[in-house]
């Protein structure tokens, strides 16, 4: 009985730790935090902190990012709210992104199109509709992408910028796509985008802990079949119903014998003899 308990606790233990050791998993502390572990390193992104050449990370110095293409204007900052100093975008229906006087101050992305000659604003969302997250669970150094995305407003807009890790510097933003009716997506390049890797050693399980724990395992399997077996095959019962009870039985014995042996070989024999010998200090 208490073979087939050890057992059991054995695999109940293992299977969830072999599991978790394997386990694929991205946790993000804040919306331009981004940390992915992969079972064997921690890619961490931190797309606002200070990197040479670019004191504000990703954010762009002018306070935004433009890109045009066909009959639309995109104006976006990344993990903040934009910033103009001059040119703000000239848009009806800006209300919710500063309103007509400080049009672009109050969101995160916008979207000009011209539709029948006026430029009409569609706002994408804010800082707190910003999330982040790796772009390739295959590649986790490629970058990731920032989406900003709104659900309140009249239209559900959308934005996803994928920031491709370079580290020798700022290309962009280029390509902007427009899927469905108001999501767009562009691309960056950016040292930003560009992961910093840990290799994880004692967090998680190391392969030597994984293989004590299968030839545990195989162990309290082997033991449970053999007193199955001997159980229902052989009729044994009780205590006996142990494979190789015996064996197990000596095994202390065995253990200490080989180790006084052991120590015999290092000490040698005369010492020992010796010592079981030594006169008595008067
Ligand atoms: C990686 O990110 C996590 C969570 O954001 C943080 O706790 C950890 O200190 C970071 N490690 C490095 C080396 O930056
Ligand atoms: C916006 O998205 C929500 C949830 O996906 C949906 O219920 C709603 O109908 C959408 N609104 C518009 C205007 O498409
Ligand atoms: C990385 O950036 C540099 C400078 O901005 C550019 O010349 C180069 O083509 C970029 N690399 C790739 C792979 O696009
Ligand atoms: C511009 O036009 C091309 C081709 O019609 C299309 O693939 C692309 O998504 C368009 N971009 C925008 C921002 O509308």
């Amino acid at each position: 009985m208490g073979i087939r308990i050890d057992s059991l606790r054995c695999s109940l233990i293992a299977i969830p730790l072999l599991i978790l050791a394997s386990s694929f998993h991205s946790a993000s502390a804040g919306p331009c935090e981004v940390s992915y572990f992969n079972g064997r390193q921690i890619f961490n992104f931190s797309l606002t902190a200070p990197i040479a050449g670019f004191p504000h990370g990703v954010l762009s110095e002018d306070g935004y990012y433009k890109v045009a293409e066909n009959e639309s204007v995109l104006w976006f900052q990344l993990c903040d709210g934009m910033i103009f100093n001059h040119n703000p975008p000239r848009c009806v229906g800006c209300q919710d992104c500063g309103g007509p006087s400080h049009c672009g101050s109050g969101c995160s992305a916008l979207v000009a199109n011209n539709i029948g000659g006026y430029d009409v604003c569609s706002t994408i969302g804010g800082v707190s509709s910003t999330s982040a997250d790796i772009m390739d669970e295959q590649n986790p150094q490629k970058g990731v992408i920032v989406k900003i995305s709104s659900l309140d407003t009249k239209e559900n807009c959308s934005l996803s910028v994928s920031v491709i890790c370079n580290s020798s510097g700022l290309t962009g933003p280029l390509g902007l796509q427009k899927s469905g009716t108001c999501d767009y997506a562009a691309v960056l390049q950016h040292p930003s985008g560009c992961a910093t890797v840990v290799s994880v050693h004692g967090k998680g399980l190391g392969w030597f802990a994984t293989l004590i724990i299968i030839v545990l395992c195989v162990f309290g399997a082997y033991m449970l079949a053999g007193a199955v077996y001997r159980h229902f095959f052989l009729g044994i019962h009780g205590f006996d119903v142990m494979p190789n009870l015996d064996f197990w039985i000596t095994l202390p014995q065995r253990t200490q014998g080989f180790f006084a042996s052991l120590v015999r070989r290092f000490r040698g024999p005369t010492e020992s003899y010796r010592d079981s010998y030594s006169p008595v200090n008067f």
